[in-house]
């Protein structure tokens, strides 16, 4: 049985009596899920989340991607309702709710630590914000069951919370979570505190239990894997400030700065110059001119930075080495399982260059031996430039 469809999220949008709307009427289809207007946060001098502007769409999966401090948690608790705007307007499908207490927005969250209430059974615990909104007995009866299958937990109603395991717990909280069908489910690390194989079943889970349900998920994590692994799109946040938001995709093969190619994934980084020579070329520190995926930039010299996935740089042999291909020497090789990486030094990188080789062809296996003279090539499709001078990086906040 589908326990919530989306047009029965829609179908109930919670009452929120006497306060000014946009006009819109709530789930409208091309009215957002939420709308963030200029909204940032100050506490003190210290500003946690720089003015935003951000469109999340109905039924979207929406990760919110940065280290930790970088406002992610801040940013939850606008849309949630726990701390208030310094500035701007925040919208629920349409409807202005910054002033409005959590409690009246059509909104619920799962926090890191599940918030089971320990004396109450798992099923007590599901039902207690229907409880709580003087939903009659059978319907919450039924909606608690449906919640507690959608979440794969149907034969442990009568369970307490010590009696589950974590998982089971965080499954059970958003369970609770849902039973409301809120407009919103709003996720703040919710898998943080569970062991690496867990987090990535209850990764999947999550995904289809959003799917099943329609419900506009906003959910935090600092892990790019996960974020990569569920959201539709992702916002990658960076010291309060959204510095992408896109599909997983486009984020990791083109990183609008430097920030972003470092969090997500790894990266390699070359300074070049932007120089009037050939159209979509740049020159390396070494000299060499490479092509590069970008738009042209204005003419003048530049100082630029190049960005090559370990996985997109290939290695040859220096005789075989093709037209605007690097000299490198290899310097160390590891076997990673799903792949082999080779560190490389090369006149044209400050830093190790890092190579992902895949299969180990028969070429690949004897250019893999430490130090090997060899040369390094990329398409010039997978050089992402990126219009920031400078080798140093920025720091992750702790
Ligand atoms: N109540 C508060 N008073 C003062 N400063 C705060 C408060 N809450 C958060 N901050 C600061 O605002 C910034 C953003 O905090 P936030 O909790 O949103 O980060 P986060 O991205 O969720 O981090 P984490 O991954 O560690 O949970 C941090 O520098 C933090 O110290
Ligand atoms: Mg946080």
């Amino acid at each position: 049985m589908i326990a919530f469809s989306h047009s029965d999220t829609m179908a109930e949008p919670l009452a929120v009596d006497g306060h000014e709307t946009s006009g819109t009427s709530p789930g409208t289809a091309d009215t957002p899920g939420i709308e963030l207007r200029g909204v940032s946060k100050k506490y003190g001098q210290h500003t946690a989340v720089e003015p935003t502007e951000l469109e999340i769409r109905d039924g979207e999966f929406f990760c919110l991607l940065g280290p930790s401090g970088c406002g992610k948690t801040t940013t939850l608790s606008l849309i949630g309702g726990f701390v208030a705007p310094t500035l701007g307007a925040i919208f629920i499908q349409g409807q202005r709710v910054d002033r409005l207490p959590p409690h009246k927005r059509n909104v619920n969250t799962v926090f890191q630590s599940y918030a089971l209430f320990p004396h109450m059974t798992v099923r007590e615990n599901v039902a207690f914000g229907l409880r709580m909104a003087r939903v009659d007995r059978r319907e919450t009866a039924t909606r608690v069951s449906e919640a507690l299958v959608l979440v794969g937990l149907e034969e442990f109603g009568d369970r307490m919370p010590a009696q589950l395991s974590g998982g089971q717990q965080q499954r059970v909280a958003v369970a609770r979570a849902l039973v409301r069908r809120p407009a919103v489910l709003l996720l703040d690390e919710p898998l943080g505190a569970l062991d690496l194989k867990l987090r990535k079943r209850l990764q999947v889970e999550l995904s289809l239990i959003h799917r099943e349900v329609g419900t506009t998920f906003v959910y935090v994590t600092h892990d790019q894997e996960e974020a990569m692994t569920m959201a539709d799109r992702v916002a990658v946040l960076n010291v309060g400030k959204i510095e992408q938001i896109g599909v997983p995709e486009e984020i990791y093969k083109r990183p609008r700065s430097r920030f972003v190619a470092d969090f997500i994934g790894e990266s390699n980084f070359f300074a070049a110059t932007v120089d009037d020579g050939a159209k979509g070329t740049v020159v390396l520190a070494d000299g060499t001119r490479v092509g590069h995926a970008g738009r042209e930039l204005n003419h003048g010299t530049k100082s630029v930075t190049l960005m090559v996935r370990p996985e997109s740089i290939h290695l040859f042999r220096p005789q075989n080495a093709p037209p605007g291909s690097l000299a490198a020497r290899t310097i160390q090789t590891a076997f990673l399982g799903s792949h082999t990486r080779v560190a490389t030094e090369c006149a044209a990188s400050q830093d190790l260059v890092l190579i992902a080789v895949h299969s180990k062809g028969e070429l690949e296996t004897e250019v893999l031996d430490a130090d090997k003279e060899v040369a390094l090539w990329w398409k010039p499709d997978d050089a992402v430039l990126i219009e920031e001078a400078g080798s140093q990086k920025k720091e992750a906040q702790e």
